[in-house]
């Protein structure tokens, strides 16, 4: 499989504070892969550093075998990198349409934005029942999709989800892991974030564990979650 992005010793934080230290991961074309690790543990900070949201310290974020360390966030976007934020941050007085057509913002093809919004209310038909609805009058569950749907209104070819399952019922997570997987079938690559290993591991083919910025573990995803020390911290086994 081909590269599709690497990530190598990243160092990134916020003014004095620095919070991922060394951080290498890398994925490739077709692939999900699960950054997993607690509340704090520099997560988002990673996404917002592959980004342009943050500019890293040092290391190198290569994306389709070009550096685009430190590119600002609306210039990765157009390079095919787009991201369901934590928290959703959709408009809430918006209409789910709005909201889905916002990710589409820096497109210019506009018949094949329209084939794309078609598409993801194929994904998500309940976001098609409701896309006259305002996005703030949903469920939980119901933002997660629209914010999901949104990033792949951007056309991405890596798209990127800060906590997938956070605050969701477990019936809804299941929902979700079998979209995403869908997505994936259909040609994207999936890079996610999550709290919940068992969740994380269960989606994706290979996980890096992050630990206070620094990454602990990676491998398969079945193999990971068969680790002892990983059972005992994460899945209180
Ligand atoms: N905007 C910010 N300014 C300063 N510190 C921040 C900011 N955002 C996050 N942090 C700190 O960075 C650390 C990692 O946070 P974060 O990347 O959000 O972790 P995670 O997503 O894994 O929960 C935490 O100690 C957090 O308090
Ligand atoms: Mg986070």
């Amino acid at each position: 499989m081909k590269e599709l992005l690497r990530v190598e010793n990243l160092n990134a934080g916020y003014g004095d504070m620095q919070v991922l230290w060394d951080v290498s991961l890398e994925v490739k074309e077709g692939e999900i892969v699960a950054l997993v690790g607690s509340n704090g543990a520099g997560k988002t900070t990673f996404f917002r550093a592959i980004t342009g949201l943050i500019k890293p310290y040092s290391g190198k974020v290569i994306y389709q075998g070009k550096e685009i360390t430190g590119t600002p966030a609306e210039k990765t976007v157009s390079l095919g990198i787009s991201m369901a934020p934590e928290g959703r941050h959709l408009f809430a007085g918006m209409t789910v349409e709005e909201n889905l057509l916002m990710g589409a913002f820096h497109r210019k093809d506009r018949d094949q934005i329209k084939k794309d919004l078609e598409w993801v209310y194929r994904i998500f038909p309940v976001l098609k029942e409701r896309k006259k609805q305002l996005a703030g009058d949903m469920s939980g569950g119901e933002q997660q999709m629209c914010a999901i749907g949104r990033a792949l209104m951007a056309n991405p070819k890596l798209l990127l989800i800060d906590e997938l399952s956070l605050g969701l019922a477990p019936v809804i997570v299941d929902v979700l892991i079998n979209v995403v997987k869908d997505i994936r079938d259909m040609g994207k690559t999936v890079l996610i974030v999550e709290q919940d290993v068992q969740v994380a591991l269960e989606i994706a083919d290979r996980g890096y564990v992050i630990e206070t910025g620094r990454i602990t573990h990676h491998g398969e995803a079945r193999k990971l979650l068969e680790m002892e020390e990983i059972k005992e911290a994460y899945l209180g086994i």
